[in-house]
């Protein structure tokens, strides 16, 4: 385990350097995050042994957005198993942005990854479920007990949302005509806009890629949550997806799995150690937190964090 005072020490310094760093726009195609403030800007570490550090804006509540595709996914895992993932949603990088629908037709129908809208969508059919309302309360189920509290969804953001997912329908359609949609695909379409319209923290991020960390048992609560057979797997597809087209250059510079969210919101995991979580809402082109990335990137290097680099060399 690393030494506390160093974390403390990473994280306090990641912040200070780049917790105002220019650059980037909040997202804008969903209303409701183009009124976040831009300025917002934390960084959390949580470690397997349930150690806890912070800095800057950690309390603040921000939509989870393409974060929740994480925990969905495991909660598909628990319901179908790895198999069932591999074969109906897929492991593979698209190249392409998070709502692509030309890496949909190319592939026809099958959505590659179930970090991608497409996948996300399909994923959240796939969840056992007798009607799109239980699907939605296990699916906020998951990411309450990877966080350790009951997550609530934001109605504000919800509206927005809905109001506005008109290519998420699309490319609920376009699942549907190739036969990868479960169940009603507009029902999956619906249900993945409200996992995207919970709120969390920079904070509860930490705890729920610190759950991932240690294999799936929440280092707050002690609950297992997932079966630690699952959690590589899950890791796996956040390597390969988990900040969309930039997610080679984040597995080459930084060397851990990572996930985004349009929200502002980013994601890394150190299997065994802990994870790294960043907040603030400018994005780069890709749908990526400029400051989240800097602050996650620098303190994964202080720390040693890299999946790649042998212990010691
Ligand atoms: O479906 C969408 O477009 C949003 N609710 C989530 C997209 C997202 O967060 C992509 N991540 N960087």
């Amino acid at each position: 385990m690393s030494d506390g005072s160093a974390i403390a020490a990473a994280v306090k310094a990641a912040h200070a350097q780049h917790a105002n760093a220019p650059g980037g726009a909040n997202a804008s195609y969903i209303p409701y995050l183009a009124s976040v403030p831009s300025t917002l800007a934390g960084v959390a570490v949580v470690t397997v042994d349930g150690m806890r550090y912070e800095a800057g804006d950690c309390k603040y509540a921000f939509a989870i957005e393409s974060l929740s595709k994480v925990f969905s996914l495991a909660l598909l895992l628990e319901d179908v198993g790895q198999e069932e993932v591999h074969e109906k949603i897929g492991a593979e990088p698209t190249g392409l942005p998070f709502n692509s629908v030309l890496a949909l037709v190319e592939h026809q129908g099958k959505p590659l990854s179930p970090l991608v809208n497409a996948g996300a969508m399909a994923t959240v059919s796939l969840v056992k479920a007798a009607s799109a309302e239980e699907r939605w309360t296990r699916i906020l189920e998951i990411q309450s007990k990877l966080a350790g509290r009951q997550i609530t969804i934001s109605d504000e953001v919800n509206r927005s949302e809905q109001t506005t997912n008109f290519h998420n329908r699309a490319i609920a359609w376009l699942l549907y005509a190739a036969g990868t949609m479960y169940s009603d695909h507009m029902d999956a379409c619906d249900v993945y806009t409200r996992q995207c319209s919970t709120l969390i923290t920079c904070a509860d991020l930490a705890v729920m890629g610190a759950t991932l960390a240690s294999g799936g048992v929440n280092p707050l609560t002690k609950e297992r949550v997932l079966t630690a057979s699952n959690v590589p797997h899950i890791l796996a597809e956040m390597t390969m997806e988990g900040l969309y087209d930039t997610s080679g250059d984040w597995a080459y510079t930084v060397g851990l799995p990572g996930k985004s969210g349009v929200g502002g919101g980013i994601l890394s995991v150190m299997p065994g150690m802990g994870a790294i979580a960043g907040f603030s809402p400018p994005l780069d082109p890709t749908g990526n937190s400029v400051r989240g990335q800097l602050m996650v990137a620098q303190i994964a290097k202080t720390l040693g964090w890299n999946l790649y680099q042998v212990r010691g060399s």
